[in-house]
């Protein structure tokens, strides 16, 4: 336990410490001010001033004069003489964090230090606290100030996943490699499903890497080029009127005669609309709706769905990938699904597609099965295409998993690196956030808008965040915590 100081004054949360000579402590520092009865406070350091018996004007001049007129010293033993000693101190300002009283339990602050406590660095032994941030999907160290402590930081699966995450970074800050990282620890611990939606085609080849993906993770692709992945097989069944909506803009008519065709012809309805001539289906929805729709309305809807069933290997097969995902992520496995070689229209919905069958089979368990599916976290890469402004308007699949999937046991893992684009009610609900570095000035404001206190206090250490650094808050957690974040190789070569 490394000793920095002592405090000298105290009013409420904030606590003034004179940094020890020789010590170094840094902006951001989680320091412990040792109390009198085995109890302790966490105290962050966020400022620093230095004080002097010379800081008086008439004492500035008159050290002043020990130096020539360029203002260079010419006496260095003389001038160490005048400002050695105890003539001068640094004190550090900080505020404190939490509280655990002497049987070690975490408390919020519940009073203050006394006058000329210790004040020394985060050890090992600070278990209480240790034991908060440490959660069971491990992600990174912690972080105090210059120094990165051997001290796990992670997140409770159990608690974040349902309650939503945030991962934010500009492009290089490190957001895929966290996504690996959060991969790996999901692997190791067995109790969570992971759904991710991978649009670079970025993840298999680290994943590879850890030792257990062979009973753990599953890859999809629609046109697998390599034996690690599966090939991705939609039934028709399995395809909504939502699905088709989600990758194209229609018009008010289109939009009406393709839900009038999933009305009409029920679950295979798109199997139907690309067996029959346009002519025929406007007989048959005039037939059976009285409403007499244009041709080119059906033929827009005929031309969407061919080009996914092409993409999409939308068939009649017996095996079908959704139901094997969805059992898959229920028994805690991690699913990847590739998605760089199809289309933007496609891509969108494949990804709506596949959330909104999850969601459905997670909603429609009974009480006893929802106690044994794992709860799954979907991973969803440049989230504001589909949450943006506009789109959460809509109230496609995501912006429903964002307001309800916590009591199916859900939860959605946004990434994105203009957090300023999602919409509010989206940022609003995600209680985990992943904050890495954040170029623009404008996407850091609205994260401070948008969230908690804390966040505020941290808005420096935000600004000067490096590649692979990053502030976690959490809702249960009492305090932001600064992290660096695991190097996915190095995390798992450390684990197995
Ligand atoms: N925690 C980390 N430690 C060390 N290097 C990292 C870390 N995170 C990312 N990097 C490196 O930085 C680069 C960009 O990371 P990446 O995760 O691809 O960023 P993003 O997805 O935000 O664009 C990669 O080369 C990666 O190896
Ligand atoms: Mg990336």
């Amino acid at each position: 336990m490394e000793y920095k100081g002592r405090l000298t004054y105290a009013k409420g949360t904030y606590v003034e410490f004179v940094v020890a000579p020789n010590q170094q402590v840094d902006f951001g520092d989680i320091l412990v001010v040792e109390g009198k009865n085995g109890d302790h406070f966490y105290v962050r350091a966020y400022d620093f001033k230095v004080k002097s018996r010379w800081s008086g004007v008439s004492n500035v001049g008159y050290l002043m004069s020990k130096l020539d007129e360029s203002g260079q010293v010419t006496n260095q033993e003389e001038l160490d003489f005048y400002l050695g000693g105890n003539h001068t101190v640094k004190i550090g300002m900080a505020e404190q964090l939490c509280y655990a009283d002497g049987h070690g339990t975490l408390f919020n602050p519940k009073t203050c230090p006394d006058f000329f406590c210790e004040v020394r660095g985060l050890s090992a032994n600070d278990t209480e606290l240790l034991s908060e941030i440490k959660g069971d999907l491990e992600l990174g160290f912690l972080k105090s100030g210059r120094d990165i402590l051997e001290l796990p930081v992670g997140i409770y699966g159990s608690k974040a996943i349902t309650e939503h995450i945030g991962i934010f970074g500009t492009t290089g800050s490190g957001k895929s490699n966290l996504v690996k990282v959060l991969a790996g620890s999901v692997i190791d611990n067995a109790s969570y499903g992971l759904l991710i939606f991978d649009v670079h085609n970025e993840y298999y080849r680290d994943l590879a890497k850890h030792p257990h993906i062979g009973e753990r993770l599953k890859v999809y692709n629609t046109n697998p080029k390599a034996d690690y992945a599966s090939r991705l097989i939609i039934d028709y069944s399995a395809v909504g009127p939502d699905d088709i909506t989600a990758c194209a803009t229609f018009s008010e008519p289109q939009l009406d005669a393709l839900y009038k065709l999933s009305a009409v012809w029920q679950e295979n309805w798109m199997r139907d609309v690309l067996a029959y001539d346009t002519a025929d289906i406007i007989d048959d929805l005039n037939a059976s709706t009285g409403q007499k729709f244009q041709q080119r309305t059906i033929s827009k809807i005929k031309s969407v769905c061919w080009n996914l069933k092409q993409e999409l290997n939308i068939g009649d097969d017996a095996v079908s990938t959704v139901s094997d995902m969805v059992t898959d992520l229920e028994h805690g496995k991690v699913v990847l699904i590739e998605l760089k070689d199809i289309s933007p229209l496609a891509e969108q919905a494949l990804s709506t597609l596949l959330s909104q069958r999850l969601l459905q089979a997670y909603a429609n368990k009974i009480k006893e099965e929802r106690l044994t599916a794992k709860p799954v976290l979907i991973v969803l890469e440049e989230a504001h295409r589909f949450l943006g402004k506009k789109e959460h308007a809509n109230n496609n699949v995501f912006a429903k998993l964002v307001s309800e999937a916590r009591k199916f046991n859900l939860g959605l893992c946004v990434v994105d690196q203009q957090p300023r684009l999602l919409a509010d009610k989206v940022l609003s609900q995600l209680n985990t956030l992943f904050i890495l570095g954040l170029a623009s000035k404008a996407d850091r404001n609205k994260l401070e808008a948008m969230c908690r206190k804390d966040i505020l206090q941290q808005r420096n250490e935000i600004k000067n965040l490096d590649c692979g650094e990053m502030i976690v808050a959490t809702n249960y957690m009492r305090f932001a915590a600064p992290v660096k974040v695991h190097k996915f190789e190095d995390f798992i070569g450390r684990s197995c």
